[in-house]
């Protein structure tokens, strides 16, 4: 699929197939996430693929906005390294970005439940047994798509200006 459809087409999916994600889909997201850039190629990430299914009911039972991953067939936790880098939220962010587009571009449903400074973050890295000094930056729900979605966007007049603010 080209870039610029991917873009253009992906949309959050909270519903998903009973279906599992094939391991070769899997690998291509998580390549996906891999090859995102970073500060200084720093790469301050890790990916927690949420396999156990207990695991993830657990998890989105203590999220506010992502129950829909109890009904995941699988599901990503993007954890970055504030110490590896100097923008680490932008990368973690920009590396979920990758895999959203990967999952889309596979036909699959994804979904980025936001984990960051929220109330339950520490919870989940207890669950994970992710380090104090790392954060959880998204987790990323999973699985073959059971709804479409249409969501729109401000046009480009309202959010382009040239030269300065405002202009
Ligand atoms: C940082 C961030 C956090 C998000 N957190 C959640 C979330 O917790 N639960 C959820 O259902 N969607 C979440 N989303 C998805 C947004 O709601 C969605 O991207 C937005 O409404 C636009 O819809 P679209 O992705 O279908 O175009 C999050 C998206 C971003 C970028």
């Amino acid at each position: 699929m080209d870039v610029l459809e991917a873009i253009r087409a992906r949309r959050s999916i909270r519903k998903y197939r009973k279906e599992p994600v094939p391991e070769e889909m899997l690998k291509k997201i998580l390549e996906a996430g891999r090859w995102a850039p970073s500060a200084n190629n720093s790469q301050p990430w890790n990916f927690i693929v949420l396999r156990d299914e207990k695991l993830r009911k657990e998890i989105a039972e203590v999220t506010t906005y992502g129950k829909f991953l109890a009904d995941a067939p699988l599901g990503i936790a993007v954890v970055v390294d504030p110490r590896a880098s100097t923008h680490p939220v932008a990368d973690g962010a920009i590396a979920t970005q990758n895999m959203l587009l990967a999952a889309h571009a596979l036909g699959l449903g994804a979904c980025w439940i936001g984990s960051y400074g929220s109330v339950y973050e520490d919870r989940v890295k207890e669950m994970l047994k992710i380090p104090k000094e790392k954060r959880l930056l998204s987790i990323i729900s999973l699985g073959f798509p059971a709804e479409a979605k249409e969501r729109g966007r401000k046009g480009l007049e309202e959010i382009v200006f040239t030269d300065a603010y405002g202009k």
